[in-house]
């Protein structure tokens, strides 16, 4: 194709290399091909130079007709050198690229560290649904509370001595705090909804003391509130044990009741857990061998009537787990404080 020489009329060469120098230059796949192309159709010896030599021996008439026509044929058959040229550029650089930006990404790299779910998500997973499957309906309160949801409307007022019991993270803003259990939904609850009701809230609390193992500064609760006419203490009893062989799939459960006093609630009790971690007392269970897993009781009728609910009417029944420590008893946690810590050796173990 290239060497060939071209004879005939001007018109007929013309013609034969227009078409001949196309389809070379669509049909070339490499930037060596097109250029071999470019040499020999339109490089200094190529055939228009060579048809150009032809035309100099033609006469005065004939160049003036046919040599515009061939600089035209030149100028065309450059055009398509360059945008094939460029096509055969572009693909070659975004196969460079490709090359150089595929990589697989579940491709075994040594040392590579897994993700894993923290027991906090699969253990509030676990409680939502085992709540949901009893009726509950899930709700959500702010971890930045104000002292009426914290305290005031649960009937502890400004001087309470119960206030003592909650060590508080007070916020430079008056009257702010950060929570200090979830009883704050049961308020906002309340005030949302008429009765019946049933809602459990699992979040995150705020008390501003010592750590040791089986107390932290941040910890997670899950509140548990049922308004409705005739709610007993039997139906207390009920849903937190109910819900405790559910969350612990056991109908053995070890667990003992004992009275408890919180100024929302009366008369109030305690849930405590027999400790996993000992036989005969540890630091878990501060030498007691028994673990406080659970306030609850009877909403108190000053609850009722500070969230607008008439208190003849209707009474009801709060609870708030410790949710931190039954995730500490579930997987065997002897301290609560390597659940915040994000030690990575620990959480690999989930
Ligand atoms: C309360 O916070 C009440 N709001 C519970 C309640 C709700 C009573 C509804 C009545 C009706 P208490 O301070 O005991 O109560 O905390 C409840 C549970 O949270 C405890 O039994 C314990 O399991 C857990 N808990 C309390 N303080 C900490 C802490 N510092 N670290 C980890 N868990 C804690």
């Amino acid at each position: 194709m290239a060497h060939q020489q071209y004879t005939g009329s001007i018109p007929a060469q013309i013609e034969h290399i227009s078409s001949d120098c196309t389809a070379a230059i669509a049909a070339a796949t490499s930037l060596q091909e097109l250029d071999t192309i470019r040499v020999a159709f339109i490089g200094r010896t190529g055939h228009i130079a060579l048809l150009m030599g032809v035309l100099k021996e033609l006469s005065a008439e004939e160049k003036r007709e046919w040599g515009p026509k061939i600089n035209t044929l030149k100028e065309l058959l450059v055009l398509q050198y360059e945008e094939r040229k460029k096509a055969l550029e572009d693909a070659a650089h975004s196969a460079a690229a490709h090359k150089t930006a595929t990589f697989d990404v579940t491709a075994y790299a040594p040392g590579q560290m897994r993700g894993s779910i923290h027991p906090y998500s699969t253990t509030i997973a676990e409680i939502e649904d085992i709540f949901i499957s009893m009726g509950f309906e899930i709700v959500d309160g702010p971890e930045l509370e104000t002292d009426f949801y914290n305290f005031e409307a649960l009937n502890i007022p400004d001087d309470h001595p119960a206030r003592d019991m909650h060590d508080t993270f007070w916020l430079p803003k008056p009257h702010h705090l950060l929570r200090t259990h979830t009883s704050s939904v049961q308020v906002r609850a309340l005030q949302n909804r008429k009765p019946p009701l049933a809602i459990a809230a699992p979040g995150r609390c705020f008390r501003h003391e010592a750590t040791d193992a089986s107390h932290d500064y941040i910890f997670m609760q899950c509140e548990g509130l049922i308004v409705s006419e005739s709610i007993s203490l039997s139906n207390l009893f009920a849903v937190t044990k109910t819900f405790l062989q559910r969350f612990f799939n056991t109908e053995q459960l070890a667990i003992r009741q004992r009275p408890g006093f919180f100024p929302f609630v009366e008369p109030g009790i305690e849930i405590d857990m027999s400790c996993p971690f000992c036989t005969e007392g540890c630091s878990t269970c501060k030498q007691s061998r028994w673990i406080e897993i659970c306030g609850t009781g009877l909403v108190h009728p000053h609850v009722l009537r500070a969230c607008g609910i008439d208190a003849d009417r209707y009474t009801g029944c709060a609870f708030g787990f410790g949710l931190t420590r039954l995730v500490m008893l579930k997987y065997g946690i002897r301290d609560i404080r390597l659940l915040h810590e994000g030690r990575i050796e620990f959480l690999e173990q989930f």
